[in-house]
């Protein structure tokens, strides 16, 4: 189909096309949550040389963790420039004919490139409701499997993908401190030399009728922890204690999610957090996401340490096998976690 994009710039819409229609009537529609801040994390103080600084912030992170599931990330030191380029890159490729960007996509069995409007995922032809978003979405570690065009789209994720990595990293050695394990246990157990980075940009044009339509449907996100970079608008929404909230950024700050392989390492301790992405009728809202997740051949299980007074929560699986479980689900199945859960 064509992109979400050419349908709002080639039509005067008024209404919704009816296969975007998610939601019913008026009685069904969203609501968008109220607004809510999450906590804030200040991530230089985690290579603060005073140690109580230090363990003031493992102990924020382990309460963002187990209380949101959500926090936003400041003083990361990934540079504005950078970030600034990567959204005008991604708007670049946006941009292009749909020719041209449809030329990305392809079918590599383990890390295909996606160009795709209106679904979530892989195998989804059969999907009913149509989603109001485009994307661009492939994966950046181990292997680095990037668009060629715009030229410059290349050599600004792979920059990006290495800071992340770099973030990832060192907070999930905070995490690990959070959950009373070693420092490296999270780099070690989930091999993240060679961790799986996945790279998406979101985007969500201005939709006439928002609250009928929806970005996202409610998911977690495979992996261990999620970044996401919006443009300055709204739309991003998480669930905590069975309501839905709208979170509020902060320019320049990243926000990060737990997600579903932090949740079995953790024994359920660090919950990965449901969100979902809704739309507005005024503005364009891109968001770029880059997943970080254990390398693809690592089994994932819970940390052994935690199990001293509970039992194992989840069984294993490897990675990857997770992933493509996931990829090839259908909208509203059971979550691929809850396939893993042991009672
Ligand atoms: C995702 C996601 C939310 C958003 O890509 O997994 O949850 O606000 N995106 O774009
Ligand atoms: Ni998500």
């Amino acid at each position: 189909m064509a992109s979400i994009k050419t349908l709002v710039q080639s039509q005067d819409l008024k209404s919704l096309p009816s296969e975007f229609a998610h939601f019913k009537d008026t009685q069904e529609s969203i609501r968008t949550g109220p607004e809510v801040s999450v906590p804030v994390i200040d991530f230089s103080l985690l290579s603060s040389t005073d140690p109580d600084e230090r363990a003031k912030v493992i102990l924020d992170l382990g309460k963002a963790c187990e209380e949101w599931g959500f926090f936003l990330v400041v003083n990361h030191g990934i540079p504005e420039n950078l970030i600034s380029a990567l959204f005008n890159v991604c708007n670049e490729f946006f941009d292009m004919p749909e020719k041209e960007k449809l030329q990305f996509e392809n079918k590599h069995p383990l890390y295909p490139v996606m160009v795709r409007s209106g679904t979530i995922d892989g195998n989804d032809c059969n999907q009913k409701v149509k989603l109001w978003r485009d994307y661009l979405r492939f994966f950046v570690h181990p292997e680095y499997h990037c668009p060629t065009k715009p030229k410059a789209l290349s050599d600004i994720v792979l920059e990006y993908s290495r800071r992340t990595r770099d973030l990832a990293k060192k907070l999930l050695g905070g995490i690990s401190q959070s959950l009373g394990l070693e420092e490296d246990y999270i780099e070690k157990a989930m091999e993240l030399d060679s961790s799986t980075q996945i790279f998406a940009a979101n985007y969500y044009p201005p939709c006439p009728q928002p609250e009928l339509a929806i970005g996202i449907p409610p998911h977690t996100d495979p992996g261990l922890l999620t970044f996401l970079l919006q443009n300055g608008v709204e739309g991003l929404e998480i669930q905590n204690k069975g309501k839905w909230f709208q979170l509020t950024g902060i320019p320049g700050a990243i926000f990060v999610n737990t997600a579903d392989q932090l949740e079995i390492m953790s024994n359920g301790k660090y919950k990965s957090v449901w969100h979902r992405a809704v739309l507005n009728n005024k503005k364009t809202r891109m968001s770029l996401v880059v997943a970080n997740g254990p390398s693809p051949d690592t089994i994932v299980t819970p940390a052994p340490q935690l199990l001293r007074e509970t039992p194992a929560a989840y069984g294993p699986m490897k990675y990857m096998e997770y992933v493509q479980v996931q990829r090839s689900s259908r909208l509203n199945q059971k979550p691929t976690l809850d396939q893993l859960k042991l009672h």
